[in-house]
């Protein structure tokens, strides 16, 4: 696969630039006690395709979440206080340091934040292009993805109807900022 051309959402994304891949509730909720708020498992897969050999970069409280390093990507997590002990991560607590230097160090790959709400915020300035998966309902959710619709355009969306292995109707949207380069 050609790294600057991805695959089926993506379009032309320039290299340095930030990937935003986030699934919300129709009120933009993405989690709560540091856990998803679903479980869909062509969402899982969608995330793992766009992510696959990858840069993911996360929050603390999302990696702890998930548990374990994602395979077969370079997994990048903030923290004020990184845990060396903690192997096949790379830790920051400096953003500024993260966005000068990824790109340096991985040129030929994309970097895509995975969450959560405060990372998300955090890189929100940064981020070009939004892979949203929107769930077609309303969680009791207590943390948020930035409102982002005022400064992005939906520029492609699939819809997936609920089914026995998935509780709730959702939507694979690709969005990109509106002022792009
Ligand atoms: N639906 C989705 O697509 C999706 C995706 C990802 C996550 N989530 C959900 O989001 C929730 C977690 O989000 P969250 O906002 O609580 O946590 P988070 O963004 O995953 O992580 C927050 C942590 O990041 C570190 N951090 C924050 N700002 C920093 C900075 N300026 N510099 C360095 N490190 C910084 C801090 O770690 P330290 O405390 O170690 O300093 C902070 O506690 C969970 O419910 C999770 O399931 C949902």
């Amino acid at each position: 696969m050609n790294k600057r051309f991805n695959f089926q959402y993506i379009g032309y994304s320039k290299l340095n630039d930030v990937i935003a891949i986030v699934a919300t509730d129709l009120k933009n909720g993405i989690g709560k006690d540091n856990q998803l708020l679903w479980h869909l498992p062509d969402d899982l897969k969608h995330f793992k395709k766009l992510t696959l050999n990858q840069v993911v970069i996360m929050g603390r409280n999302t990696f702890e979440s998930i548990g374990r390093p994602l395979p077969n990507r370079i997994n990048v997590i903030l923290s004020k206080h990184p845990t060396a002990a903690i192997k096949d991560v790379e830790w920051y607590s400096d953003i500024d340091l993260l966005l000068k230097e990824l790109p340096m160090k991985y040129p030929d790959k994309q970097l895509i934040v995975i969450g959560g709400s405060q990372i998300y915020k955090l890189l929100y300035p940064y981020i070009q292009e939004i892979h949203r998966t929107l769930v077609h309902y309303v969680f009791d959710a207590d943390t948020f993805f930035p409102d982002f619709e005022k400064d992005f355009e939906c520029l492609e969306s699939n819809f997936h109807t609920k089914d026995e292995k998935h509780l709730y109707d959702f939507e694979f949207q690709y969005w990109k900022r509106k002022n792009k380069r």
